[in-house]
C-alpha cells in the first residue's frame, strides 16, 4: 500500500519506527518529515499528508504528534480527509470499519512502538463496511460542502 508518514517533533522517534517497520511489511512510504527532534510546527505535517491522501496520491495517511491530538484537528481541516487519533487497535479496526478513517494519529508520547505496530495493522488491515455507515459518511462530506 502507498502510505504518507508524517510527524512533529514529538512524533518523530515513532515515526522513524513505524517507517523502518512499514517498509520491511513492504509497503511503499512517503516520509514527508519531520526529520529530526528539532521543534516544529504539527499543521504543517498534517497539511502535507491529508493534502496527499484527500488526492488520491497515497491510500492512507499516518500523522505521530505529542498526543496525535493536533495532527488529528489539522489533518481533518483538509477536504476528504477522516483522520481518527487513535490509541488502541480496536479503535483503529472502528476507525476503518466504521467511519472509513483515511488518516490515523498517533501519540508519540504516550504510544509504544508496539502498541503502534498494532495500530497500524489494524487500521491498514481493515475494510470498510459500507451499509448503514456509508450513509452517514455521506453526511459527513454534505457538512463538509456546506462549510466551503
Ligand atoms: C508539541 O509539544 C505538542 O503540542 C504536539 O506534538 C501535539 O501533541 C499537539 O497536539
Amino acid at each position: 500500500m502507498r502510505l504518507y508518514l508524517g510527524a512533529d517533533h514529538a512524533g518523530y522517534q515513532l515515526k522513524e519506527t513505524l517507517k523502518a517497520y512499514l517498509l520491511d511489511e513492504g509497503h511503499d512510504v512517503v516520509d514527508v518529515g519531520a526529520v529530526s527532534e528539532d521543534s516544529v510546527d504539527y499543521p504543517h505535517f498534517a497539511a502535507r499528508v491529508g493534502r496527499a491522501v484527500a488526492r488520491g496520491d497515497g491510500e492512507r495517511g499516518i500523522l505521530v504528534c505529542g498526543t496525535g491530538v493536533g495532527m488529528a484537528i489539522s489533518a481533518n481541516k483538509v477536504r476528504g480527509v477522516r483522520a481518527a487519533n487513535v490509541t488502541t487497535a480496536e479503535f483503529a479496526r472502528l476507525a476503518r470499519a466504521h467511519n472509513n478513517a483515511n488518516v490515523v494519529t498517533l501519540a508519540g508520547r504516550y504510544t509504544s512502538a508496539d502498541d503502534a505496530k498494532e495500530i497500524v495493522d489494524a487500521f491498514l488491515g481493515t475494510e470498510f463496511e459500507g451499509a448503514r455507515h456509508s450513509r452517514r459518511i455521506d453526511a459527513i462530506q454534505q457538512l463538509e460542502d456546506e462549510e466551503r
